[in-house]
Parts: C-alpha cells; structure tokens; sequence
C-alpha cells in the first residue's frame, strides 16, 4: 500500500483515510529565508493559486486518467521550481497572472519527466508514494507522462510563442541529458564530465527556464532576466548534485524516495565516480572499487556493504565539496540583481542545496 512506505516525522504525513497528505506548506521543503515579508506573503498566494492550476489542468474527460495524473500531484513534492518562477519575478511586477501560468508549465514539465524517469531507473516510490509505474504499469506511466507534457504545452501556449518555444528547446535539451545518461560516456571520455554534462542538461535546463520564465513573465529587464537563467542553471547542478549524495547519504524515505536507487540501477553519480577514481590503498576503498566496478549492485547484502562503505568514504566528502563549490558559483551570479528580499531568498537557496547533504 502506498501509505506503508512514508513514517512519521518523514517527508509528509499520509492524511485520514490513509490518503496522500498534499503538498507540503509553502517553503517546508526548501529552506529559504524569506526574511522580507512582503515576499513572503506574494510567493505564499501565488503558490497557492499554482496549486489550483495544477489541479485544473490535469483534468481529463476519462477519470482513470484524472486519477493517475493527479497522483502525483496530490503526493507533493517540494514545488522547487513554481517558487524559483516565483521568487525570480520578484524582480519585475511578481502578481501577473502570466507567472503562475509559467510555474505551472515548469511544474507539470517537471512531474512529466518524473513519470517517465521513474519507469527508466525502476523506481518503486515517488513523493512519498508509489510510483505510477508501480502503482499501475510502465505504459500507464509513460502515456500519463505523455499526457502531462501536452497539458504542460497547452498552459505554456497561453503565454504565446516565445514560451511554447523555449519550453520545447528546454525539454529537448532534458531528454538529451536523460538519453546521454542512459547510453554512458564514450570510449575515452571523462566520466566526470560526461557526468556533469548529464546533470547540466537533465536537471539545469528545466530550473534554468524557472528562473528565466520568471524573470521574463514577471516583466523584468533583460540583463536580469540573463543573470536568473545562469543562476538556475547553475542552483540546478548543485540540486541534482546534492539529490544524488541524498541518495547515498540518507538512511531513510526522508526525500520521498528509496535510498540507494541510483546504485542498484547502475546510475553512476558523482560519489561513485570519485570513488572509482580513487587511487587510495587502504581496505575501505579497494572493497568499494571493487564491488563498483562490477556495475548494478543488485545484491542486497552487497548493496548494503556498498553505500555503507560510500557513506564513510573521501569520496563521498569531494562530492560535498563539489555541491559547495556549485552552490557558490550560483550565488556569485546574482551579483547583477539588486540587492533586497528576493535576491536573499535566492542567496539561501545556495545555502539550503549546500547543506542539505550534511
Ligand atoms: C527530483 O526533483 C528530480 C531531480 C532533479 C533531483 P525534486 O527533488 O524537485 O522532486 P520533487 O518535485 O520535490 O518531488
Ligand atoms: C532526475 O532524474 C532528472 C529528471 C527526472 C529529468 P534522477 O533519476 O536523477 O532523479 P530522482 O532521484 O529519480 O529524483
Ligand atoms: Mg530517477
Ligand atoms: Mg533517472
């Protein structure tokens, strides 16, 4: 059952009935400091009218597909880049109509792709409940993914060309990133930066256009505009960077999902590949390379002896570094916008992603 695999304290409560909680209140799953309360209560009602979009637009004529799209909806999730959307309008006029449109098209672009990624890395538990693909089947997943995305171009064609355009190059460039993954490095090529080039297109892409859409939808300058769209970009490396040392790190379903996943589908993450790169002696690291080097770990017992060993490993502590050096990068690329509210509400979002993995 659904419900059996969030515990208290965990990500979200299962509300009465043994049904999905929702989403959780505004911010409680990304820390920002939103020290400046007029920003805080203009994010709190625009993500409160992306909710009632989101809801609306997933609607269908036929109600099993109602109930497989909202899904996940329902489950939650931290609403990461509506509030990016939201937070870079702030920079122009942030209560235009046309900015929860825009987080809703990110928002739905976004759970489209979690429908579908969790069908590839057979992925059992999302937002702290069943995937759809366990819950139903690989087709049901795909063709709701499938249907997500047109309801996603639909809204985004609301807001006219340029963004049915940019929207599209967006999810071109997130499937190349999610193809580059799937097929692996070249002979010869550096898998760290095979790696890194991944995660810059499967996940900076779509929270770069978050914080562009914002910007642009929200009427702000040009050069701001440009200077969010290189901020989300690089805030979305260090996301998915820290979203793959959570992986290895947490011992519980805290995120919403199962430890250990990307190990067992042979997911090659940054802890692992620094790991592999080890020239380190001592027991620890050659155990680890050599239980790594074989590929999927789908063993239990050596599944358990990896991430334990990973968890304890050099390795895992230069991935941190890595997170850190991102999450600084990010906030040298708001030196252009003005300082106030918002652009500290994004400065500790570099905080929130580099601390969140320890
Ligand atoms: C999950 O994204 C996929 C990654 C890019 C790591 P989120 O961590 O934003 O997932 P939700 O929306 O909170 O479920
Ligand atoms: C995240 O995929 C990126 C996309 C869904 C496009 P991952 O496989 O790395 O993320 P999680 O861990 O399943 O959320
Ligand atoms: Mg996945
Ligand atoms: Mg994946």
């Amino acid at each position: 059952m659904v419900e059996d695999v969030v515990r208290p304290g965990e990500q979200r409560a299962a509300g009465a009935g043994g049904q999905p909680a929702g989403p959780a209140a505004p911010f409680e799953g990304v820390g920002i400091d939103l020290v400046d309360p007029a920003v805080e209560a203009s994010l709190r009602s625009m993500l409160a009218a992306v909710e009632e979009r989101l809801r609306n637009t997933v609607l269908s004529a036929d109600p099993m597909v109602t109930e497989a799209a909202r899904h996940l909806v329902e489950a939650g999730g931290k609403r990461f880049r509506p509030m990016l959307v939201g937070l870079s309008a702030q920079f122009g006029v942030p209560d235009r109509p046309e900015v929860v449109t825009a987080a809703a098209v990110m928002e739905l672009t976004h759970l489209a792709t979690l429908y579908h990624d969790d069908v590839m890395d057979e992925a059992p538990v999302r937002r702290g409940a069943q995937s759809a693909n366990s819950r139903w089947t690989n087709s049901v997943a795909i063709l709701v993914g499938d249907y997500l995305f047109a309801r996603a171009a639909d809204l985004s064609a609301e807001l006219g060309p340029e963004a049915v355009r940019l929207q599209a190059r967006t999810f071109a460039r997130l499937v190349h990133g999610q193809i580059a993954e799937t097929v692996g490095p070249r002979d010869g090529e550096d898998r760290v930066a095979h790696y890194l080039g991944v995660i810059s297109e499967k996940t900076g892409s779509l929270i770069a256009t978050s914080a562009r859409f914002g910007g642009l939808y929200g009427g702000a300058d040009r050069h701001l505009v440009e200077a969010l769209g290189g901020y989300g970009e690089t805030i979305g490396m260090a996301f998915q960077l820290s979203d793959d040392l959570l992986d290895i790190a947490s011992e519980s379903m805290q995120s919403g999902k199962t430890p250990g996943t990307d190990l067992r589908e042979g997911v090659p993450t940054l802890p692992v590949l620094y790991a592999l790169a080890s020239e380190d002696r001592d027991a620890a690291s050659v155990r680890l390379r050599e239980i790594l080097a074989a590929g999927p770990v789908t063993d239990d017992a050596l599944h358990a002896e990896a991430l334990m060993l990973l968890r304890e490993s050099p390795a895992l502590k230069r991935a941190r570094e890595t997170v850190r050096s991102y999450a600084e990068d990010a906030r040298e690329r708001l030196e252009p916008l003005p300082a106030g509210g918002p652009r500290r509400a994004l400065e500790s979002l570099c905080d929130f992603i580099a601390d969140r993995t320890g």
